[in-house]
């Protein structure tokens, strides 16, 4: 497990960059943390990285957003998500294997994740802009 802090969204963009770095095309990149804590800030970093310049934004309504880059992004926000059948409508299932996943809300997916997902768990930190990332599953 490796922690990082960020300090501002430009930082949090920035991590989400350097994870990009180290992905080969089919990963699950499951976020934890709530409101503001900075998963689309990190998921906008984690595109650009992979060359994807604009159109990150939380996929509220639309559930899941769809970039292509280097590789194809989908990317998933399951605040809204309570059961299988729910998530089986988002078509996450057909998504796996096929591209990257950021999962925005991963808490409310917990069971469906594979083994081998890359885990990110955003807390607060002690000021404001303050952020603490943990990251299992990959070296970074
Ligand atoms: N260190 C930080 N990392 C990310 N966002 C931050 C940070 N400090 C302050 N912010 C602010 O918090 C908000 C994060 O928004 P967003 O990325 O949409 O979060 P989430 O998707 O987790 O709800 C933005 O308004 C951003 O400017
Ligand atoms: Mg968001």
């Amino acid at each position: 497990m490796v922690k990082l802090i960020s300090h501002s969204a430009d930082e949090t963009e920035k991590i989400g960059e350097k994870i990009a770095k180290q992905l080969h095309g089919t990963e699950v990149i499951a976020l934890f943390g709530g409101l503001g804590m900075g998963k689309t800030a990190f998921t906008r970093g984690l595109a650009r990285a992979l060359g994807v310049d604009d159109g990150v934004s939380s996929p509220t309504f639309a559930l899941v957003n769809e970039y292509s880059g280097k590789y194809n992004i989908y990317h998933f926000d399951m605040y809204r998500v309570n059961s299988w059948d729910d998530l089986y409508s988002t078509g996450f299932f057909d998504y796996i294997d096929n591209g990257i996943l950021v999962i925005e809300w991963s808490e409310n997916i917990e069971g469906a994740l594979p083994e081998n997902a890359i885990r990110i768990t955003i807390e607060k930190g002690e000021s404001n802009d303050e952020r603490i990332f943990e990251i299992e599953g990959v070296e970074i």
